[in-house]
């Protein structure tokens, strides 16, 4: 169980990330596409709830207004306080988990992904934007941010513990599950079917700052930058990727 500091200190990460977002025209821009992309992968609305899990800040509320919010640590704009390893829905209750920088913070990613095979319905997906270790990306992910990169992991082994901070996290977990350990995931969870797997987000969204850095350049400028990336083929996000956008389809 997290204790009052954990979740104190969880809120106020919250709040430090709204007002960036507030600030940063930049970040929402790159925001405002990858919940374009999530909500084009969405199944429709009759297929049952549509949840997001670790919804933190909320950001979600603005591109997909008829998400359900929830995070392990609940906040004034989410609809419940849920825990990603005890989702508690019945079996196939679910359309949609939508999972925006989640997966690389849970305790067992396995843990989460037995219990969506049980909620979601048939044809239900899991929608994740997380990160991706690429060439370009490893550098910066490793030495500029926060967060470890320990590309010597075994995603599917990876058992933290449950009263960790909700933020510790492992970035490279995303990255070896769906690549060099994606046999694995699928003898594993032969149910959640690999429907799409794309890497996106160039080098600007580095420029944009994130949540802990002003913007490297001006708005204007860096949206010039943005847009040019718009027509890269996508064999180059495997090489200048920043992130993958995994969907799941249930069988
Ligand atoms: C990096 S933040 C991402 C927040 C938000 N999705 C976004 O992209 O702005 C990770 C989020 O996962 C949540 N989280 C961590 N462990 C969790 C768990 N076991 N179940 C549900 N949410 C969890 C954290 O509280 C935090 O809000």
């Amino acid at each position: 169980m997290l204790s009052e500091a954990q979740r104190a200190e969880t809120l106020a990460r919250f709040a430090a990330h709204r007002a960036a977002w507030d600030r940063n025209p930049a970040l929402r821009a790159c925001y405002e596409d990858w919940y374009g992309a999530i909500r084009r992968e969405l199944p429709p609305p009759e297929h049952g709830r549509q949840v997001e899990l670790g919804s933190g800040p909320g950001f979600a509320r603005n591109f997909i207004p008829a998400l359900e919010l929830t995070d392990l640590v609940r906040a004034p704009w989410h609809d419940a306080e849920v825990s990603g390893e005890a989702l508690p829905w019945g079996d196939g209750e679910v359309g949609a988990l939508v999972l925006f920088d989640v997966l690389h913070h849970l305790p067992s990613p396995r843990r989460f992904f037995a219990e969506a095979t049980r909620v979601l319905r048939t044809g239900g997906r899991v929608v994740l934007c997380e990160p991706f270790i690429s060439p370009l990306s490893y550098p910066v992910y490793r030495f500029f941010h926060e967060e470890p990169v320990v590309m010597k992991v075994d995603p599917l082994a990876v058992e933290m513990s449950s009263d960790k901070n909700p933020f510790d996290a492992n970035q490279a977990i995303p990255t070896r599950l769906f690549g060099r350990d994606r046999a694995a995931f699928e003898t594993a969870f032969p149910r959640l079917r690999i429907r799409a797997l794309r890497q996106l987000a160039g080098p600007s969204y580095v420029l944009s700052g994130g949540f802990n850095r002003p913007p490297v350049l001006p708005f204007s400028l860096w949206q010039k930058l943005h847009a040019f990336e718009e027509h890269w083929p996508a064999g180059v996000f495997r090489w200048l990727g920043f992130r993958m956008l995994t969907v799941l389809e249930k069988l």
